[in-house]
């Protein structure tokens, strides 16, 4: 197995040291990647700012056939990124393949956004101060970006980060999960092969801790940050920098008094556990009323004990491992923690090994940890509350505020969910974990700051720069 190289300012380069990526369910290896030195590091972060001028300048035909080539190219090569994120990160291979099916939505979407955006034209004269006078608006990058994305999706999360960055024209800087990087580097070799300067976009593996000087480097003004509460310290080391973060949360689905039990019970099993409910927007807790609250508990537990849980190469399996067994091993010790202090478990809570099995817990003490933090496990926590106003006033209790998903069939219900549930989305109908890439998509509170989706993570890197022209007539 050769080692895979990184990406320094569009061209592969191999560093001073190697990482072992694992699979988490075999435990073998899964391949091994180079590791940037100090000086490559530098090398790259000078390359970024050297090209920015020439990056911001680029007319959008280019930008735009850049992004076009890299989504047909991940169509081309759908399945091996697959079968590379199952590997690197355990993902069984069904929602390995939907994650390589969206980040090429994702550049296809980023192309299109970048022909599209054209600027305002505003009239000023509409006082006397302004009489001739009109100004042009337009979004120009705040500078190079450095990328930070988490394990969860190697592929789509880095999507995320690198096609809206070159939309606008801003140079980026990658640095993917140290423990999935290498669909990461695939990505990077079809970004190589594209028209765009060489120093618009690294994709650099390394140890977190050799990121320390990124983080604080003032010629990369933008970082955008996926992952957890550690984000939050990245406002602190660079409070000069415009930082966004999307940090997961506790989701939230609903389930209310008029909803359809049979698809709510489905759809809460499948999208609490897939991908062993590692995903941010993935279902936590499941609020229900009371009066649907027993018969839904039973079609939920029904619903989790079909689930395919195993090998995630399997195509039929929907729960694979924990992204490592120390994750796997708190997992566990959370659900013991809630079941020693009362909660009833009604299916899963063992381990073996990196997997945790699908688990249903009710009666949970409003302070246990499995309801205040966010799990990041395939466990859910059924709340019952009487009525409706009980069960909005629970989704807000809450830390977070990413998503939440509320299962009515009544439009002022739905409404009012809109108007009163404090997240970044909410889903009608569904989970929490319904996410298309170009919707706007971050949350409040602990969830993080700023917006990614590819336009609203567009207008994230750029500021808005106003031409006033004078002595004109309108
Ligand atoms: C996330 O887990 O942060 C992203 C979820 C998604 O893109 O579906």
């Amino acid at each position: 197995m050769s080692t895979r190289p990184f990406w320094l300012a569009g061209t592969a380069a191999t560093g001073d040291t190697e990482m072992t990526v694992v699979n988490p369910y075999t435990g073998r290896t899964a391949g091994t990647v180079a590791v940037p030195s100090v000086d490559q590091i530098e090398e790259a972060v000078a390359a970024a700012h050297a090209v920015s001028a020439e990056a911001a300048a680029l007319p959008a035909h280019v930008r735009a056939d850049a992004l076009d080539h890299v989504s047909r190219r991940l169509a081309e090569r759908a399945e091996e990124i697959a079968q590379t994120i199952t590997a690197e990160s355990g993902k069984p291979i069904k929602w390995a393949r939907a994650e390589a099916g969206r980040a090429v939505s994702v550049f296809r979407w980023a192309a299109e956004e970048s022909r599209r955006d054209s600027g305002e034209l505003q009239r000023l004269d509409t006082d006397p101060g302004g009489t001739g006078r009109m100004a042009l608006v337009r979004r120009v990058p705040q500078g190079p970006v450095l990328g930070i994305s988490p394990f969860n999706f190697p592929l789509n999360l880095v999507a995320h980060k690198i096609a809206p960055a070159i939309a606008v024209g801003a140079p980026i800087i990658l640095k993917p999960a140290p423990a999935t990087p290498m669909t990461a580097l695939l990505l990077g070799e079809i970004i190589a092969e594209t028209a765009l300067p060489g120093g618009m976009v690294s994709v650099l593996p390394m140890p977190n801790d050799r990121a320390a000087t990124l983080l604080t480097d003032e010629r990369l003004p933008v970082i955008s940050f996926t992952g957890g509460q550690f984000g939050w310290e990245l406002q602190k080391l660079a409070p000069h920098k415009h930082v966004t973060l999307e940090l997961g949360g506790n989701a939230a689905a609903v389930v209310l008094d008029d909803a359809d039990l049979d698809w709510a019970a489905g759809r809460v099993a499948l999208f609490g556990n897939n991908q062993a409910g590692q995903v941010c927007i993935g279902v936590q807790r499941v609020v229900v009323t009371d009066a649907v609250h027993d018969e839904f508990v039973s079609r939920l537990v029904d619903a989790v004990e079909a689930l395919g849980v195993g090998d995630p190469a399997d195509p039929a399996t929907d729960v694979g491992p924990l992204v490592n067994e120390d994750a796997a091993v708190r997992v566990a010790a959370w659900i013991d923690e809630a079941v020693a202090a009362g909660a009833k478990l009604r299916t899963g809570g063992t381990r073996e090994g990196v997997t945790v099995a699908p688990t249903v817990l009710t009666d949970v003490p409003a302070d246990a940890r499995v309801v205040r933090e966010e799990v990041f496990g395939p466990v859910l926590v059924v709340q019952r509350v009487s009525d409706t106003d009980e069960a909005f006033a629970t989704v807000n209790d809450s830390d977070f505020g990413l998503q939440a998903g509320v299962f009515t069939r009544d439009l002022q219900t739905a409404f009012r969910a809109h108007r009163e549930l404090e997240v970044g989305g909410v889903i009608i109908g569904d989970v929490p974990t319904f996410r298309a890439d170009q919707m706007p998509y971050g949350g409040v509170r602990k969830s993080g700051v700023g917006k990614e989706g590819v336009r609203s993570a567009m207008t994230d890197l750029t500021y808005e720069r106003v031409l006033v022209l004078t002595g004109i007539d309108l």
